[in-house]
Parts: C-alpha cells; structure tokens; sequence
C-alpha cells in the first residue's frame, strides 16, 4: 500500500532517513530534525541558497541571523575564533544546549545571510543521536533555527513541524518530543565578559558552577543583544493572561503545580521546573488549538529554568508585532 504523503514526510530517523536527509541537504534542500530543545529546520550553512531558502520557509525577518551546528569542537574551531572562556564552556557543556556567539575567522565558509552580516556567528553542537547522526553523516555545519513560522511557538514533536511547515521542508526526521523543550541558552562572548542574550536550560549558576565563570546580563547601550529576541515570539492565537489563579470565562488555564483547572493542562503537578519546561510549547500549541479567546497561565517561579520559561511566556504574551 503506498504511504501517505505524510508519512513520507516524517521519517522514523533510521539510517536510511539519515542518509536520505544528508542528501536533501548536500542538494540545497531542508531538513527538520529533532535536536534535544527544539526541532530545528536545517540547512546547508555554507549553501547561499538553502540558507535563503529557511528565511524564505519560516517567514523569518533577513536581519535575524540563524545558529550554526556543528559535530562538534573541531568543526567549530574551521568557523569562529574560540577564545579561553568559550573553550571552558565547550569542555563543560557540549554536545548540550549552550550556544556561544563568537567572531568569525576570516576564512569561514558560512552564507553572510546566516550571520546577517553580522562579524560574529552563534555555533553549538546539538546532544541529540538523530541530529549528532546528521551532522555526522553530512559532514558539514547546519544553520538551523527552530522549526516553527517566525514568531509562533518553537515545534517540539514532528507533528508540530508539519503543522507549521508542509511544503515547505524536505523531510522531518521524528526523533519523538524533545527532552528539553525550550530553546539553547545563547551566550556572548568579548573580551573576557560573557552575556547572556537568551536564558535556556544552561542557567548563569550552572556555569559559575562548572566553570568559576561570571555571566552578565546585557546591559546598557551598546550592549549585544541576539537580533531574534524579538518582544513578540512564541504567539499563538489566543491572546495570553500570565500569573493566573483561575480560568476566566473564555479562557483555558495552564497550570502549575497546584493551581491548575485541568490536569491535562498541567505544566508539572509536582511543580518540576524540568518537566515544565519540557512540556510548554506542547501545551501552548495544545491549548491554542482549541481555539479559545485566552491562554491563562499559573505562576511560575523565577529561578533557575523557570527563568526561561517565563522569559517564553513574557513574549507570547507581549503586544504582537507578527
Ligand atoms: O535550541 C536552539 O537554539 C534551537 C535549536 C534548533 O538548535 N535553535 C534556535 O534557533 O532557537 P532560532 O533561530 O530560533 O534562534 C536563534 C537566536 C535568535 O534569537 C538569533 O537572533 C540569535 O540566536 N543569534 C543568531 N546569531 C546571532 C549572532 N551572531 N549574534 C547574536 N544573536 C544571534
Ligand atoms: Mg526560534
């Protein structure tokens, strides 16, 4: 029986899918595949025209420049200058959700328009199997941002990567629900001072913890910021209520911990930042879906991962601009 054209389109991601997605890939194509916080929609970095070609998909403004993965700190030392502390941050947390904006070498094969112009290139090397098999197998670095239409809310299963993105991408390798959830901490690096311009589950703590490194906040003019921190992000169509206690008429509650109206909208019953954070876009995407006027959402608290849970939460909620 011939599959459906949808089951094409997700592929359990065996190594016959890894090589069919290295071949979409070496051809200038995209390939969505699941790395441990996000899916991400990859492409050739060095291909000008696949690098247009995810702007073109995802309806991403040009200025927002793109991630760059890599297999790892041999592939990323042929693209950026590693300075003393990124290589302490390499050694403690990659394969891992950290990404490190570094400048370029001279020499770097990557598209400008994945940098934007930019001196400098955000670069991490994903833990996932199915996306450290890719890069593996393709042997070159992949831009890849999250698999999502820019601004709306980060895909974390195949099916969320369908949803916003058929016919557009080449394959969607199902690598199951990401373990993390919300997207890689972003650190800058100049001089010796590092900024933290997106928190992630790689907190300030864990790397005073690991490294005896200080992380600032991005401060001041001049500051760098990560063009894509965009107030409005994470949208759904629902208009969004924050630090609820209750569901109002309209609305449908996402819980934490003990406040909650339905326990399938739950974030964590036991309030587990981890499983929380695991579980936010499913939930806001799940919630979106049945279409009410308003997403309410429970507090939840301000520190450690919850950090970046509510800086998710903060832009869903804020004045859209997309
Ligand atoms: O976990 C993640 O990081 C996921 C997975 C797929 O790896 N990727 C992801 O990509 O979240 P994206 O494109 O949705 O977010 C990348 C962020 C944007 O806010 C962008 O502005 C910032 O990284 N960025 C990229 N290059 C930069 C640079 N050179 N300087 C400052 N910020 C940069
Ligand atoms: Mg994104």
């Amino acid at each position: 029986m011939a599959e459906s054209a949808a089951e094409d389109l997700i592929r359990a991601p065996d190594s016959a899918a890894i090589k069919d997605a290295a071949d979409i890939l070496r051809a200038g194509g995209l390939v969505a595949m699941p790395t441990e916080t996000v899916y991400g929609l990859a492409a050739d970095a060095a291909n000008d025209r696949a690098v247009a070609g995810i702007f073109a998909a995802k309806g991403r403004p040009r200025f927002n420049p793109l991630i760059c993965h890599v297999a790892g700190v041999e592939a990323a030392e042929k693209l950026v200058h590693i300075p003393a502390p990124a290589r302490a941050l390499i050694a403690a947390f990659w394969p891992g959700p950290l990404t490190l904006v570094l400048e370029k070498r001279a020499d770097c094969p990557v598209s400008e328009l994945a940098s934007a112009g930019l001196s400098t290139l955000a670069i991490r090397q994903p833990a996932h199997p199915v996306a450290q098999a890719l890069l593996r197998e393709i042997d070159r670095p992949l831009a890849a941002p999250s698999a999502n239409r820019s601004g709306r809310i980060s895909p974390t299963s195949a099916a969320h990567v369908r949803d916003d993105l058929e016919g557009a991408v080449g394959m969607i390798l199902d690598g199951g629900p990401c373990p993390v959830g919300i997207e890689s901490s972003i650190i800058a690096i100049t001089g010796d001072r590092l900024f933290l311009l997106r928190p992630g589950s790689v907190t300030a703590g864990d790397i005073a913890a690991k490294t005896g490194l200080m992380v600032d906040a991005p401060d001041g003019d001049g500051a760098i910021v990560a063009p894509g921190q965009l107030q409005s992000h994470y949208a759904p169509k629902a208009g969004m209520r924050l630090d609820a206690r209750e569901a109002r008429a309209g609305e449908i509650l996402i819980g934490f911990g003990p406040i909650f109206d339905d326990p399938s909208f739950n974030l964590s019953p036991s309030g587990d930042l981890v499983a929380a954070a695991a579980r936010l876009f499913a939930l806001l995407r799940k919630a979106d879906a049945l279409g009410p006027k308003t997403i309410a959402v429970a507090p939840v608290p301000e520190h450690g991962l919850g950090l970046a849970i509510n800086d998710r939460l903060r832009r869903a909620a804020a004045p859209r601009t997309v």
